[in-house]
């Protein structure tokens, strides 16, 4: 489903001097949740924004469904992104001026969904994200797990393949992001997606089914089992 070989990156900021992904390489199965762990600085965010296709490797391959993300440029990697990927970040990054409804419907709109379609799915994923009634609300009147949540559905209402989430209970309590991270996976299993979760919290890369682990620009430990 996903095979990225041998990425490199270096911000362009910072004069190529830093080079952050040296040789990264991973393949990830359809249907499969995996964490991806490291410690602050190590480039698990760069290497999701490549996965994403926000920013472009310097060098190396990534192919996701079938398509060469390396080979294509705006406005094609736009529309890849919006058809292909779903991103759940750790400040849930809702947008303030749209309602719930509004913002879960987002990726559909973007993708020109008719909007009796759209009004169809809506109510099926305020309820799947146990918030049947607040599709009319703002999401500075919904706590940070509920915001989370209405991110998840944004995240998956279009069906793409890969879910990205960088560190997505980071900034829950403990057992507010045990909730929200099992309404993840339970919905990413339910839709058969490909999810890739950044994390710094042990009990969250043990709900994956398999853990990675970037270490001086590298992933170490793919397909192995992880020793602490
Ligand atoms: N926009 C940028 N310009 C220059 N350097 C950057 C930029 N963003 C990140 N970096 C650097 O790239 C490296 C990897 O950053 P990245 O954000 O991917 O780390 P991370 O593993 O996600 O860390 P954390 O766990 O703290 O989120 C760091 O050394 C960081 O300082
Ligand atoms: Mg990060």
């Amino acid at each position: 489903m996903l095979k990225a070989n041998h990425l490199r990156y270096a911000y362009p900021e910072a004069g190529h001097k830093h080079t952050v992904l040296q040789d990264v390489s991973l393949e990830l199965h359809a249907g499969e949740h995996v964490a991806l762990m490291g410690s602050s600085g190590s480039g698990k965010s760069t290497l999701l924004n490549l996965l994403g296709g926000i920013d472009t490797p310097a060098g190396g391959e990534i192919m996701i469904a079938g398509s060469n993300l390396t080979q294509l440029r705006e406005p094609q990697l736009t529309l890849f992104r919006r058809q292909h990927i779903g991103f759940i970040y750790q400040q849930f990054n809702l947008i303030p001026t749209l309602t719930v409804a509004e913002n879960m419907l987002l990726p559909l709109e973007l993708l020109g969904v008719p909007r009796q379609q759209q009004q169809q799915r809506l109510q099926q994923w305020l309820e799947a994200v146990q918030l049947p009634t607040r599709g009319s609300a703002f999401p500075d009147q919904l706590s940070g797990g509920e915001q989370q949540r209405v991110a998840i559905a944004r995240a998956l209402i279009h069906r793409p393949a890969l879910v990205l989430a960088d560190e997505p209970t980071g900034n829950l309590d403990a057992q507010t992001g045990t909730l929200v991270l099992d309404l993840l996976f339970t919905l990413a299993e339910r839709e058969q997606q490909t999810l890739l979760v950044v994390t710094h919290s042990k009990a969250v890369a043990e709900r994956a089914g398999r853990i990675l682990l970037l270490r001086d620009g590298q992933l170490h430990t793919d397909g192995q089992t992880v020793t602490w």
